[in-house]
């Protein structure tokens, strides 16, 4: 298949490129800089020049491709400018046009999620927020990501095979510089790796290699409007990542007091204490998909992200 992959040059994007050379697919990547057109170019893609605000280059290089992969997203606008409700109207955007130059071709538009934050406090499972009241359930307007999800799943109905893939708040491995290199970053600095209250609650978690496979299975086969969990551990205890941070800093463990919490995590303070363990029980089966990779605790253990 030729396949059109935004993000190629990202964390995920480029375990994504190697994982579809691989199985045989050609892939053509969007590339927003120079340094990104040669990064996917070496991984063996074509780059296409362009960023997620050139909707007539999304839209034309749609069109050509016979699958599409959506995992650009603007992080730097969401996390560095601080404005997220901007970088997901831009997600949304991007989505509108990719599903526009989809219609009616029955091909395949698989896009990237997140399982955080959707219902806290129980396992999600794939079966929750498919609609728009879930969203709203969510405290989530219609044009956050959830709803640019639930937009991408309805355009089952114009001829196209969505699927969603909901990713953990860590997809890890060595090189990952995303949140559990944070907490790394966050023990080195202040000599504590920290966690918050018992650290009993759990956030779920998946090896990129497991997740690039996913997202493999999910062009070739998921049917239309799937929902998916890249999910491997379904919740790992932050207070046991906070020890394994720990053990290989040679830093003690310690509950961060909640009036600490900003200073010591950064941006991280709302998530860290957030429990929100998901289920991949109906991806497994639906697409037969088992994560083999490297749990979290074996990757930070194996001193993956404090070499
Ligand atoms: N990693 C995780 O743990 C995680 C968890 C939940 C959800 N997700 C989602 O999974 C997807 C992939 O995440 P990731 O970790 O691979 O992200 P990443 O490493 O930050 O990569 C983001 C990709 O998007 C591209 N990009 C950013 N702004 C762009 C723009 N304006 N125009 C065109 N391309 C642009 C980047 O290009 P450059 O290389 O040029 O910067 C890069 O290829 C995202 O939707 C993310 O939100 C990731």
């Amino acid at each position: 298949m030729r396949v059109l992959v935004t993000g190629a040059s990202g964390w995920i994007g480029s375990a994504v490129v190697p994982e579809l050379i691989g199985a045989g697919h050609r892939v053509t990547a969007l590339a927003r800089s120079d340094a990104s057109a040669a990064a996917v170019a070496a991984a063996g893609a074509e780059a296409v020049r362009g960023s997620l605000d050139d909707l007539d280059v999304l839209r034309d290089a749609a069109a050509a491709a016979e699958g599409v992969i959506h995992l650009a997203y603007k992080h730097d606008v969401a996390f560095e400018q601080g404005d997220p409700p901007a970088a997901a109207a831009a997600d949304r955007r991007a989505v509108e046009v990719l599903g526009e130059a989809l219609a009616g071709s029955g091909r395949p538009l698989v896009l990237a999620s997140g399982t955080a934050g959707v219902a806290p406090g129980r396992v999600l499972t794939e079966r929750d927020a498919r609609d728009a009241a879930a969203v709203a359930r969510a405290h989530e307007g219609p044009n956050g990501r959830l709803g640019t999800a639930v937009h991408a799943l309805g355009l089952a109905d114009r001829g196209v095979r969505p699927s969603v893939v909901r990713l953990p708040p860590t997809v890890h491995g060595a090189g990952d510089r995303g949140f559990v290199a944070v907490l790394v970053g966050a023990a080195r600095a202040s000599g504590v790796a920290g966690y918050l209250g018992d650290g009993g609650n759990r956030w779920p978690a998946v090896h990129r290699d497991d997740a690039a496979r996913l997202f493999r299975l999910a062009l070739e086969d998921a049917p239309a409007a799937s929902v998916l969990h890249a999910v491997a551990d379904e919740g790992v205890p932050l207070r046991a990542v906070a020890e394994a941070i720990g053990t290989r800093l040679g830093v003690p463990a310690a509950s961060i007091a909640p009036e600490d919490a900003p200073g010591h995590f950064g941006f991280l303070a709302q998530l860290v204490g957030a429990d929100i363990p998901a289920s991949s029980a109906l991806t497994r089966e639906l697409l037969d998909w088992e994560p083999t990779g490297p749990t979290l605790l074996e990757d930070l253990a194996a001193g993956r992200y404090t070499a």
